[in-house]
């Protein structure tokens, strides 16, 4: 079936089965790569993007049915000028990856705090992203790199 999503501000055309996930038509078929696919079931935030502002799973919603939600990836983070989002910025100066895998759905997580509360406590921090896994441990330097973001 075709239909339409809205993805980082412009209309996308996508043709895919109705149960498609997200996380498939936004790498296989608009190219978008930021999203990483981890445990396929909704448990580690690999895949995390932003529907309306709210982190979402995007490897098990289907894609058909996000047809009237705004869906923002990391690539939409960028502003219009080319320039990193002050949460990406943060992340590489802080050396926040490791193996970097789950970083993108870390600053998709963020992003979602941060539009909602500008300067989040450490303890406001480590809540909104205790269901995002990151098995090399990084996760005082993910913490440092959010501060960062919101000062
Ligand atoms: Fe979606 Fe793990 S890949 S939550």
């Amino acid at each position: 079936m075709a239909f339409t999503l809205n993805v980082n501000g412009k209309p996308q055309v996508v043709e895919a089965e109705e149960d498609t996930p997200l996380l498939y038509v936004l790498r296989d078929e608009l190219g978008l790569n930021g999203a990483k696919y981890g445990c396929g079931v909704g448990q580690c935030g690999a895949c995390t993007v932003l529907s309306d502002g709210v982190p979402l799973r995007s490897c098990f919603v289907p894609a058909a049915s996000l047809t009237a939600r705004k869906i923002t990836t990391l690539e939409g983070l960028r502003g219009a000028d080319g320039k990193l989002h002050a949460l990406q910025q943060a992340f590489l100066a802080e050396q926040a990856g490791q193996c970097g895998y789950c970083i993108p759905g870390m600053i998709m997580a963020a992003a979602a705090l941060l539009g909602v509360k500008a300067r989040p406590s450490e303890a406001e921090i480590r809540a909104a992203l205790d269901a995002n896994l990151c098995r090399c441990g990084s996760h005082n330097r993910i913490v440092r790199a959010i501060q960062r973001a919101a000062q």
